[in-house]
């Protein structure tokens, strides 16, 4: 059973609340990603496509949402059903391939790879290489990775006692780089992977230009800073965008 299988209301209550998280957790992530009009995108760790809605809104051609829950992929596939208001027939598909899988091939190469929270999924580097093969194996030359992870940096024994008050979850030391992300009764296990293994994954799937974006509001809502210095100083998370050489 994947980790998702067991209790996601918790996790899926907290991704879809609207709070200043939303916009940090959207506003870098979207304009690195830039235009998605007419592009096939490769979504991985859709969960209940969050994002491959998304996508499929800004206009892309086509978008495959994969992901190891078969409890998120059901949401996802529901509300992806023909008369639903946020339904996408023929644009938008899902299946249950796990980012590791060595051997997946999407019919034809992405434009876009993407993948809104993967790499601390991985539970040793090998894993985390896998991931990069899967990217590097399905993306097109010339095409872009996107991703969404947790932050090389960031320093989990700094973090306030009340972050689930302040942000919507928290996390659990274990022995790291192993920890545990926390939303009320709901418990995954995540992992902190350092830069150069992140960057190692991905240059070793033939990716280069690779960049990290730390989060930051955006220009409309500058006041929400200083509320939010806690976080800023320490985001648990951060952007990371890579290409494939042509
Ligand atoms: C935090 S959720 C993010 C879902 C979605 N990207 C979003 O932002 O709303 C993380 C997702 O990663 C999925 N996941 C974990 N390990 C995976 C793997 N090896 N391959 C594909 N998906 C995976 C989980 O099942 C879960 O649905």
């Amino acid at each position: 059973m994947a980790d998702y299988d067991k209790n996601p209301s918790p996790y899926l209550q907290q991704a879809f609340s609207e709070n200043s998280y939303r916009l940090l957790e959207w506003t870098v992530f979207m304009g690195v990603l830039g235009s998605i009009s007419n592009k096939r995108v490769l979504d991985l760790a859709c969960g209940d496509g969050r994002l491959t809605r998304v996508l499929a809104h800004g206009g892309a051609s086509k978008v495959l949402g994969l992901d190891v829950s078969s409890e998120m992929l059901e949401r996802a596939m529901e509300q992806n059903a023909p008369g639903k208001p946020e339904a996408f027939p023929g644009v938008v598909s899902f299946d249950r391939i796990s980012a590791t899988d060595d051997l997946f091939k999407w019919e034809e190469q992405a434009d876009l790879v993407t993948a809104m929270y993967l790499f601390h999924y991985a539970r040793n580097v090998d894993e985390l290489n896998q991931m990069g093969r899967f990217i590097g194996r399905n993306l097109k030359k010339g095409g872009r990775f996107v991703t969404y992870t947790i932050n090389p940096d960031y320093d989990f024994t700094n973090a306030p006692v009340d972050m689930e008050k302040r942000i919507g979850f928290r996390y659990g030391i274990v022995d790291p780089p192993a920890y545990t992300l926390l939303i009320k009764d709901f418990e995954v296990p995540i992992w902190q992977w350092g830069r150069d293994e992140h960057e190692e994954a991905l240059k070793k799937a033939g990716l280069s230009n690779i960049e990290w974006h730390p989060l930051e509001f955006p220009p409309e809502h500058q006041d929400l800073m200083p509320g939010w210095a806690w976080y800023l100083n320490n985001p648990s998370c951060i952007v990371l965008s890579a290409h494939k050489s042509d």
